[in-house]
């Protein structure tokens, strides 16, 4: 049986139990008359003490074993409880384990298949899992069908610089960036779809928050305007924490993640412009003008001394994709924008209205370098029964970064994927 659910047992029974637990050896003491071990399984550790014999002196770091004793109340041990063994069958004897007390991350990197065992990546990897879970039980909820757009591409959805190009039989395919074109055709049939992706960034640079993998968490909604789709945006992302919040407690804990302030984090969200955020920036002493991007650093500033999630509304038309509707009021201005997380986590999604304007498309498509061709499919849907409609695109990445006050997102998936990374 689970570590955990004995020690819930026992704390519930307040008695003693006899158990039987199985896992790995998470840490190992021996000495003259005893042998302390602390065993981990996929819910927790707790510290057994065995008497020392020939056989349990084989045991290592790592080794898989079986364990069965008496579990007790012990207010020394961490988890407040100890097993007192009187047997260990050990099922994998480990070799010399590789990682250490002193590892550097360069060197965790080469050994992710072993490193994803630490309790740091455990704690990570169950809150994605819950973030992930909370997402689908939102979208269920709200009733959103899940799809399953292609990864495998003809066209750029988010310009032709990031693309991963491959063989496809002998013709030029591209890794997806993006579901979005794809589940823009799906809303004619129900209208309001969903999926999670993996997409594919060929990101040149090292930062802290790009992968060249990463999973696309996406919606698009007919009949939804810019106001609809922010509304979605701010709910879902809501409701990710409280799950989060709810479930792993003791995981935030065991990150040192403020639990209390991601607990109050609430709708609606406050907004700032594209130009109230250059004229705040140029304040702090940034050199800013229309038309620029934000970087990192100005992302950080604009949200540095917050709690919630911030929207950052609209953006210049040139500085987003062709599909991105252009104001009506301000023609200078697309409908787009993206939700910066708090205290200088930056972007973690980009959303908004969709071009209905065929004109206004093809222009886009040409200035950015692509072939109108390959997106007669995607005006095909402006020609029959166009409706106003919207979307968006969460990078889950980014939201488990944030949601677990992490230094580098690398840590927020086993296998990172970045430039020239692609072992283990
Ligand atoms: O802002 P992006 O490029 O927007 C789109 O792809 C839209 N087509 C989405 C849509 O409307 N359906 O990407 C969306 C999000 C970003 O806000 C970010 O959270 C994440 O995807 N993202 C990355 N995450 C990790 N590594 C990268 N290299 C990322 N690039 C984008
Ligand atoms: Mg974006």
């Amino acid at each position: 049986m689970m570590i955990y659910k004995n020690i819930e047992y026992c704390f519930n029974k307040g008695e003693s139990k006899d158990v039987n637990v199985r896992g790995w050896v998470h840490r190992l003491r021996k000495q003259k008359d005893n042998i302390f071990l602390t065993l981990r399984d996929s819910t927790g550790i707790i510290q057994c003490i065995l008497p020392f014999t020939e056989e349990y002196n084989k045991v290592t770091i790592e080794s898989s074993v079986e364990i069965s004793g008496n579990l007790i109340k012990d207010e020394r041990s961490p988890s407040g409880y100890e097993i007192h063994a009187n047997n260990m069958n050990i099922v994998g004897l480990a070799e010399n384990y590789p990682i250490r007390k002193d590892f550097s991350v360069a060197y965790l990197n080469t050994v992710r298949h072993l490193w994803n065992r630490s309790r740091k990546m455990q704690s990570i990897m169950k809150v994605k899992s819950e973030a992930m879970s909370a997402a689908g039980e939102w979208f269920k909820e709200n009733n959103w069908y899940q799809t399953t757009p292609p990864i495998i591409n003809n066209s750029a959805c988010e310009g032709g610089s990031t693309l991963f190009e491959l063989d496809f039989f002998g013709n030029k395919a591209y890794l997806s960036q993006s579901a979005q074109l794809y589940l823009e055709t799906l809303i004619f049939s129900l209208e309001k779809v969903w999926s999670s992706t993996t997409s594919f960034r060929a990101e040149k640079s090292k930062t802290p928050r790009h992968l060249a993998e990463y999973t696309h968490l996406e919606g698009e909604q007919a009949w939804a305007n810019f106001e609809d789709i922010l509304k979605v945006e701010e709910e879902l992302l809501t409701h990710i924490v409280q799950r989060v919040v709810q479930n792993n407690h003791k995981d935030l804990e065991f990150l040192k993640q403020d639990v209390g302030y991601l607990s109050r984090i609430k709708t609606p969200f406050d907004r700032i412009t594209y130009e109230e955020a250059i004229s705040f920036l140029n304040k702090k002493g940034f050199d800013m003008k229309f038309g620029d991007d934000f970087g990192t650093e100005e992302e950080r500033q604009l949200t540095s001394n917050l709690d919630n999630p911030l929207f950052l509304i609209s953006a210049p038309v040139e500085a987003k994709p062709f599909y991105t509707k252009i104001n009506p009021d301000d023609e200078r201005m697309v409908l787009s924008a993206d939700i910066l997380a708090p205290r200088g986590f930056g972007e973690i999604s980009t959303g908004g209205q969709r071009e209905d304007d065929i004109e206004s498309l093809t222009r886009r498509i040409k200035k950015e370098g692509l072939n109108p061709k390959e997106y007669d499919w995607y005006m095909d849907l402006r020609k029959y029964g166009s409706v106003p409609h919207s979307g968006f695109g969460f990078g889950l990445e980014r939201i488990v970064r944030w949601i677990c006050n992490l230094d580098h997102i690398r840590d927020t998936t086993p296998n990172p994927r970045s430039v020239s990374k692609s072992y283990p």
